[in-house]
């Protein structure tokens, strides 16, 4: 069972039915629409498409739908304004502790951590981190030491029942300061472009893994150093592989976000087969498309341990490293790369 989002996605779109919110009850109607017309429908009929405001309301949802029901609208829709947003039962930005130039916007999708200081800054959400759940009832906030995605520690927090911590004052600031014991943090800050339906200003959201994929940029940038191996395993940890360029415009668009790497070379998943002396694409990419920087052509003999990275400045183009030297990088999802 799953229930069905607004996706931008008109070919999927005759295949779901609406639901509609009275008061806390959730009332399925068994009608294939599509978006609009569930919208209008509910607001004719009922009082709007369905909000979910937390794990309680998710549950009525759940039960209010038949085993039948393969997908059902809700009333959640993309926007286009990337709003920051509690994940938290207050999802008010009413109080902010951004360290200098932060945050970043570097990437579309974010999250947010606190440093060893108390400074706010944006970061990848697929990055492991410790984190600090917060209970809304008594007050307390819980470290959580094990290192997780914000996704994931979201999750953590949600089974003890509570969320990812949310702070509203300097006070409260301190205290998860204090709680974190000198380790930079996941809070329950992170950036999106949802809306719901009614205007309500609820902050849940209960996404499958990997969803919502449709609307984020399918390479992204992760600036971090690690060593090639390292990076391959985040990407296929955290989104689907490095980066493969088989293109010109995957190529321009690696251009684009090499720009802002804080090393002077950025991982790709580029490979030498030493025993073969031949290059290959880490997901078997084919592709006639190379890029060699002068001198690095590819029927060069390499060393075993060689692989690809893109310059991130000058030429941009690929030239072949040592596996062992630590870069940033750039991951890709397959959904969007194929689509
Ligand atoms: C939804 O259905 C109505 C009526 O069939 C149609 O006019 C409208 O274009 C459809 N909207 C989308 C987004 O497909
Ligand atoms: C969940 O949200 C509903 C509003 O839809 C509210 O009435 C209810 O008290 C909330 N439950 C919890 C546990 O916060
Ligand atoms: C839905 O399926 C569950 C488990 O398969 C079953 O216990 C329940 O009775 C079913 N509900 C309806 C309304 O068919
Ligand atoms: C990012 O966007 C926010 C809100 O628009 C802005 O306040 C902040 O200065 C921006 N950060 C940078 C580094 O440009
Ligand atoms: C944080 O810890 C300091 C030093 O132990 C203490 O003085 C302060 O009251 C604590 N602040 C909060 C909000 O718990
Ligand atoms: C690089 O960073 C700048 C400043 O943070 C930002 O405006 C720009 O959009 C970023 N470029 C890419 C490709 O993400
Ligand atoms: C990555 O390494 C470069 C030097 O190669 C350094 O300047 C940069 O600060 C490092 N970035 C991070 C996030 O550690």
């Amino acid at each position: 069972l799953a229930v069905a989002l607004s996706v931008p996605l008109a070919l999927l779109l005759n295949w779901f039915c609406s639901i509609t919110l009275g008061s806390v009850d959730f009332h399925l109607v068994n009608l294939q629409k599509n978006y609009s017309e569930a919208k209008t429908y509910c607001r004719e009929m009922h009082t709007d498409l369905a909000t979910v405001h937390n794990s309680t309301d998710m549950k009525n949802l759940l039960t209010s739908v038949s085993n039948a029901t393969v997908r059902a609208w809700i009333g959640l829709e993309a926007g286009d304004v990337w709003m920051w947003h509690w994940s938290g039962p207050d999802p008010k930005l009413d109080f902010l502790s951004w360290r200098r130039g932060e945050p970043l916007n570097s990437s579309q999708d974010a999250c947010a951590a606190m440093d060893e200081g108390g400074g706010w800054f944006e970061s990848d959400c697929g990055a492991q981190r410790s984190f600090v759940c917060g209970n809304s009832e008594t007050g307390g906030d819980v470290f959580v030491a094990e290192t997780k995605s914000w996704r994931d520690a979201q999750d953590h927090c949600r089974d003890i029942l509570s969320d990812l911590v949310g702070i509203h004052s300097e006070e409260k600031n301190e205290a998860v300061l204090n709680v974190s014991g000198s380790r930079s943090v996941w809070i329950g800050l992170f950036r999106d472009p949802w809306k719901w339906s009614d205007g309500s200003a609820s902050s849940f959201r209960y996404w499958k893994p990997r969803q919502p994929n449709h609307l984020r940029d399918y390479l992204i940038l992760v600036q971090e150093n690690m060593t090639w191996l390292e990076a391959l395993s985040y990407c296929r940890r955290h989104h689907d592989d490095l980066v493969q360029i088989t293109n010109k415009d995957v190529q321009e668009k690696v251009a684009e976000l090499a720009q802002n790497a804080t090393s002077p070379h950025v991982w790709i998943g580029l490979r030498y087969a030493c025993s073969f002396g031949f290059w290959f694409w880490t997901s078997s990419a084919t592709g006639c498309y190379l890029n060699w920087a002068p001198g690095q052509e590819s029927e060069g003999k390499y060393d075993c341990g060689v692989t690809g990275a893109v310059e991130a400045t000058r030429g941009q183009q690929w030239v072949s490293l040592s596996e062992t030297a630590t870069l940033n990088f750039i991951c890709m999802f397959l959904f969007n790369y194929f689509h």
